[in-house]
């Protein structure tokens, strides 16, 4: 599997841990993110990378980073076709994926232990869409971007 991570300054550090994690599991991990903690860059850019990535293909999931994972899963949203979750625990990060059929997940290495993240990713990662009634509403969500993106 190609997972694309992204990360503004805030999660420099959280960003390399994370990625060497995942490649330690044998994802591999394309870097869409900040390199430099004293940057002062713009969350946006980097969730919008990592998403035109996942939509056009060029990777299987996402996983971006910020401060709060707010703001980074905010932009990442703004791309139709993209379902972000922030999480900061390991159930969210589950259903996420079985309920929301997410494809992508948001943290904050500003709210989150490094060991609580490696676990959320699991969680993640090792999750399945359940499909059956959580398709129906999906499907809302769907239809919600359509109307507002003709
Ligand atoms: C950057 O200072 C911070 O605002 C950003 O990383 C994030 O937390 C925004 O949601």
């Amino acid at each position: 599997m190609r997972v694309g991570i992204g990360n503004d300054h805030a999660a420099v550090n959280f960003k390399n841990i994370l990625k060497e994690y995942l490649e330690g599991k044998g994802y591999e991990v394309i870097d869409y993110g900040s390199t430099d903690p004293q940057a002062k860059d713009d969350y946006p850019d980097f969730g919008q990378a990592v998403a035109e990535a996942l939509m056009a293909g060029r990777i299987d999931k996402g996983v971006v980073i910020c401060g709060t994972g707010v703001g980074i899963s905010l932009a990442a949203n703004k791309v139709p076709g993209i379902r972000c979750g922030v999480c900061s625990d390991t159930a969210t990060a589950r259903l996420i994926v079985q309920h929301n059929n997410a494809n992508m997940i948001s943290l904050g290495e500003r709210i989150v232990g490094v060991e609580l993240a490696k676990d959320i990713l699991d969680s993640f990662f090792s999750a399945e869409f359940e499909g059956g009634r959580h398709a129906r509403r999906v499907d809302k969500i769907t239809a919600i971007e359509e109307k507002y993106n003709k």
